[in-house]
């Protein structure tokens, strides 16, 4: 999927594919230096760090697996609560594990502020974050997020794993909708 199949529903650009490569190849240099001698374990959180996910660990070298996580966190609407239930488990144990957390995007950051205590609670060596993007709002919550691609604005976003009613998320790049789109 490209900019030319999105028509008039693609608004703005906000990163293009090339800057989340080349950002992404950034990060993974910094993990490999922050993580000399160890193993990793990426936990991706689904399903949104798809995308993220694959790129990024195909340029660490760093000896790694990989785990998923499916969460939902319950509110109302549209506004996370940070109460957050486990809808698919992950299938390591992660007690004595460095466990880096792969995200999408850190809205709130409740969700990951719940799961890094949830990991550490498990008895993991240590839990880190990387995230594709984040937003403003997160600031606002203690959560420490060690990697960071892109500080973006409060806007709703889709694309690279992103989705608006489950569509987009295989656009390359992240940009904003038209508002006619979420008039239908
Ligand atoms: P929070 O950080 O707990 O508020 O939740 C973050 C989650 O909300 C992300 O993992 C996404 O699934 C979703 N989300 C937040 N902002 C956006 C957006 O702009 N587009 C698509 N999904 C979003
Ligand atoms: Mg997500």
């Amino acid at each position: 999927m490209d900019a030319t199949d999105m028509g008039e529903d693609l608004k703005e650009v906000l990163v293009s594919a090339e800057d989340l490569d080349r950002r992404l190849e950034e990060i993974a240099a910094e993990i490999d230096r922050d993580y000399a001698g160890k193993e990793i374990l990426l936990v991706g959180v689904l399903r949104g760090a798809v995308m993220v996910m694959a790129d990024l660990s195909r340029k660490l070298h760093t000896p790694l697996q990989m785990d998923w996580m499916a969460v939902s966190s319950y509110g109302s609407g549209t506004q996370s609560t940070g109460v957050v239930k486990i809808l698919k488990d992950l299938d390591q144990d992660v007690s004595g594990r460095d466990v880096l957390i792969v995200e999408d995007i850190i809205d709130s950051g409740l969700t990951l502020s719940w799961l890094r205590s949830n990991l550490l609670s498990r008895g993991a060596a240590s839990v880190e974050i990387a995230t594709a993007l984040r937003k403003p709002k997160s600031v606002k919550i203690e959560v420490p997020v060690k990697y960071v691609g892109f500080e973006i604005p409060d806007e709703f976003v889709v694309g690279y794993g992103l989705d608006y009613d489950e569509k987009y998320r295989h656009l390359p790049f992240i940009g904003t909708l038209a508002p006619h789109v979420y008039a239908n």
